[in-house]
């Protein structure tokens, strides 16, 4: 039976990704921060694994224990929309604790056994902000295109052993929890200088109109990581979601 390892199973692509992989046949260790509120059914194939990605030797025995993994899903990712004036450093360097350095430690917990193996498929979910610039999105987009730039090196440099890295890039999914788990994050914005109120309600009012909007569907995305898994094939970057596609048009 093939094994996937996922970050961030708590809700969103995480949690319909896990589904997914369980519904296909595979054994899924799901891991999330808080894992007894748990959405996930029971399954002999399922381990549910407390992990908070920016705790080195928390990743280091999860990984351990996950034993032989086939595939890695780096999902677990939080958001930040907010002036870069009004972004302290020390929140800046929490969005990249998370989505750059939490998706790099788990990576490298797993690449000597894959290395090993010869085989396996490393995919790292990024953002479609990453191709096109959004205001208030610095902090954020800055620390997807780093995994954006990680991967595209790590791909190139795993190839001899038989190992693949994507990229996954969805699109404004507003049915997660993505925006509240970012809004409640941004409670600990430091103060944005006045100057920037009216065009921050012209943004957010505009980002929150999903109105004849194309957006993302958290199956979009579990469908591209899907193919990026089992399509040995599939391009190293994979637009999730028509608002995502149309903008690698
Ligand atoms: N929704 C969008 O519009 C959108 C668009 C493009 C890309 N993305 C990316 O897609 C990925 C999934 O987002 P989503 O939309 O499914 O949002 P979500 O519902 O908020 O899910 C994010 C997941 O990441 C987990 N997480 C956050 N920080 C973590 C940490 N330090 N350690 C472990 N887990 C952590 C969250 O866990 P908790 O429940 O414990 O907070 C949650 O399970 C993220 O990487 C995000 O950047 C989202």
């Amino acid at each position: 039976m093939k094994t996937v390892l996922i970050t961030g199973c708590s809700s969103g692509f995480g949690l319909e990704t896990a589904h997914h992989f369980l519904n296909q046949g595979w054994a899924v260790t799901a891991t999330m921060r808080k894992p007894d509120h748990t959405l996930l059914p029971a399954s002999d194939h399922l381990k549910i694994v407390e992990l908070d990605i920016t705790d080195p030797n928390g990743v280091s025995r999860v990984v351990q224990e996950a034993g032989s993994i086939n595939a890695l899903v780096n999902n677990a990712g939080v958001g930040w929309l907010n002036p870069f004036e009004g972004t302290s450093e020390d929140n800046v360097r929490r969005i990249f604790e998370t989505n750059v350095f939490g998706t790099l430690a788990v990576t490298r917990a797993v690449l000597p056994q894959m290395r090993a193996e010869k085989a396996g498929v490393i995919v790292n979910v990024t953002s479609s902000v990453t191709l096109k610039p959004l205001p208030l999105a610095s902090v954020y987009t800055a620390s997807k295109t780093a995994v954006n730039a990680f991967t595209e090196c790590l791909a190139l440099e795993l190839e001899p052993f038989g190992v693949r890295a994507h990229l996954v890039l969805p699109g404004q999914a507003p049915t997660t929890r993505f925006g509240q788990n970012a809004m409640a994050l941004m409670a600990q914005a430091k103060d944005t200088p006045d100057d920037y109120a009216a065009f921050v309600a012209q943004v957010m009012g505009a980002n929150r109109n999903t109105q004849g909007k194309k957006y993302t569907y958290a199956k979009d995305v579990t469908e591209a990581i899907w193919q990026a898994v089992i399509d040995p094939d599939s391009p190293m970057r994979i637009p999730a979601g028509k608002d995502s596609v149309a903008l690698c048009a």
